[in-house]
């Protein structure tokens, strides 16, 4: 049996960076809803629970509260921010809010610690931690310690050694917490005696006998985007059902240079079904014209379903849809509601339009680095594994109005140039995203003796861990100055580039 550590989520923003420090530590978790019953909870059978952070106080009669039976179980337990408060009150103690400004606290604090508790061993005693928060433990509960203060907060750290219940104040998850990693490490391996059984190569083993299991002899369908998650996937389906799988993969003529010949080769030796629809006619067909770039994303997505559709009728007989769902879908979609900002088409959302048995989802439980892991314990070539992020409506979103062949390839040319430069100048992997825009700006220049009309391409760069907000990543001026010279050297049609320092927000990563 796999150890397991069980998260209750209070609504805290940074609620998928604890599951991620859990798992990076070799630890398998998964977030749940605060309001997870007692029974499950029981069945789930985790070796530790963490309260997380949350927007609420917990005086006030509304306060999301877990089953209180979870106080009895003998599991350990961590209070993070709102989670600690929780236990506080839950457990006895006082929590009110910090009347007096002093006792607020934002952001990285000066922190003094008990090395006596079991948290804290190994670790200095005065490091910085960060703080969010504007209600305190007035009076901590019997059975209780104190473990850590700050300037302003006295209760930093409450701790009940014996029955193995601590709480912080702050968010050990952030970097800016700088040994939070230390912390949480000694809350799994020392108060929870994890021995860290979560490694990819067990799990592709035990992925690999259950889809076996559940599959029998029946046949799976694969939609194949040539993203990471769809790769990965096919490369465990192969592994586990391969001679039963059908992988469409959907050449939609918006990838970038040569994706789609890396896609096939990666799968040209696997035995299995791989098909490589050239799809890009129709989809240039039916963007012709179309400006809008919600427009565009939907009939991509449309069009997407219609060619895959054709070709799940022409295999015939199939039972399982196959679908790369990953963690963080799942948490979004069960868990959290934000704004849809763009409505994101996902090869993995298709629908069930076809009669199909069942959908497998077999990545559902990983996060994106894992899948990466996954992919690599698979021998899948790290171009593969290691590719940035690239949206499904792909280079359509990318080109900026009308979508027309002689700008993709103008495009697709300048986007190979920026990611060469970047590979050469080592800068690949430690850049979120990259990419380059073919904008609908044109303006005049000079080239030779000769005024030009040409495009203008603009050069994208992120900073970011989630996507959610990003940074424009500082390039040094004499890389940009190589890709600008090659650009309007090499491709026909543009005349300028522009580097786009917008972070997000106020800006989106892609332009449409
Ligand atoms: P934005 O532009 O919303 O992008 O800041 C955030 C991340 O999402 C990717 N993205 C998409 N991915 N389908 C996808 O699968 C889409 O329609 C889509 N739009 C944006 C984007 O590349 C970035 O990584």
């Amino acid at each position: 049996m796999m150890e397991k550590i069980l998260i209750l989520d209070f609504g805290g923003q940074y609620n998928q960076l604890i599951a991620r420090r859990v798992r990076e530590q070799q630890v398998y978790c998964e977030l749940h809803p605060h309001t997870m019953p007692l029974e499950e909870i029981r069945r789930f059978d985790p070796i530790g629970i963490i309260f997380t952070g949350g927007p609420h106080s917990v005086y006030l009669p509304d306060a999301p509260r877990p089953d209180p039976g979870v106080f009895g179980l003998g599991v350990p337990i961590l209070g993070i921010c709102y989670g600690c408060q929780l236990l506080a009150q839950s457990l006895g103690g006082l929590v009110t809010a910090a009347g007096d400004a002093s006792a607020r606290e934002y952001g990285k604090t000066e922190t003094f610690f008990d090395l006596t508790c079991a948290l804290f061993r190994d670790l200095p005693e005065t490091s910085v931690t960060w703080m969010s928060h504007g209600d305190y433990m007035a009076r901590i509960p019997e059975g209780f310690r104190l473990a850590a203060h700050s300037a302003a907060c006295p209760t930093a750290t409450i701790c009940d050694e014996e029955r193995h219940f601590y709480g912080v104040q702050f968010h050990p998850e952030v970097s800016h917490t700088t040994f939070g990693r230390e912390m949480l490490h000694n809350f799994l391996y020392t108060v929870c005696g994890a021995h860290g059984d979560w490694t990819m190569a067990d799990y592709l083993r035990r992925s690999v006998e259950e889809l076996r299991e559940r599959v029998g002899d029946g046949r799976v369908l694969l939609a194949l985007s040539g993203g990471v998650d769809s790769s990965v996937l096919a490369a465990l389906l192969s592994e586990a059902v391969g001679s039963q799988l059908s992988c469409v993969f959907v050449d939609h003529g918006l990838l970038r240079k040569n994706e789609g010949d890396e896609v096939a080769a990666a799968f040209a030796d696997r035995a299995l079904d791989f098909r490589r629809v050239d799809a890009s006619a129709r989809f240039l067909e039916r963007l012709r014209g179309v400006t809008e770039p919600e427009e565009k994303r939907h009939i991509i997505g449309e069009e997407f379903i219609r060619v895959f559709e054709a070709e799940a009728k022409a295999i015939g007989a199939v039972d399982y849809l196959a679908q790369g769902t990953i963690y963080p879908d799942v948490i979004e979609s069960g868990l959290g509601q934000s704004a849809i900002i763009k409505s994101h088409h996902n090869v993995g959302g298709l629908p069930d339009y076809v009669d199909f048995k069942e959908i497998l989802e077999p990545l559902r439980l990983l996060f994106k680095d894992e899948v990466r892991q996954l992919g690599r314990e698979l021998g899948l070539p790290e171009s593969l594994v290691a590719r940035q992020p690239f949206p499904g409506p792909g280079l359509a979103i990318r080109v900026i109005g009308d979508v027309t062949a002689e700008k993709l390839s103008m495009l697709r040319e300048a986007d190979a140039i920026f990611r060469e430069e970047m590979a050469k100048a080592g800068l690949d992997q430690t850049a979120s995203q990259y990419f380059a825009v073919l904008t609908n700006l044109r303006s005049v220049g000079v080239m030779g003796d000769g005024r030009s009309y040409d495009y203008a391409v603009a050069l994208r760069s992120v900073q970011t861990s989630d996507f959610m907000t990003a940074d424009f990543t500082r390039l040094p001026w004499d890389l940009l100055d190589r890709v600008s010279v090659r650009i309007v050297n090499e491709v026909k049609g543009v005349n300028r580039v522009l580097y786009d320092i917008t972070s997000k927000p106020p800006a989106t990563v892609e332009y449409e």
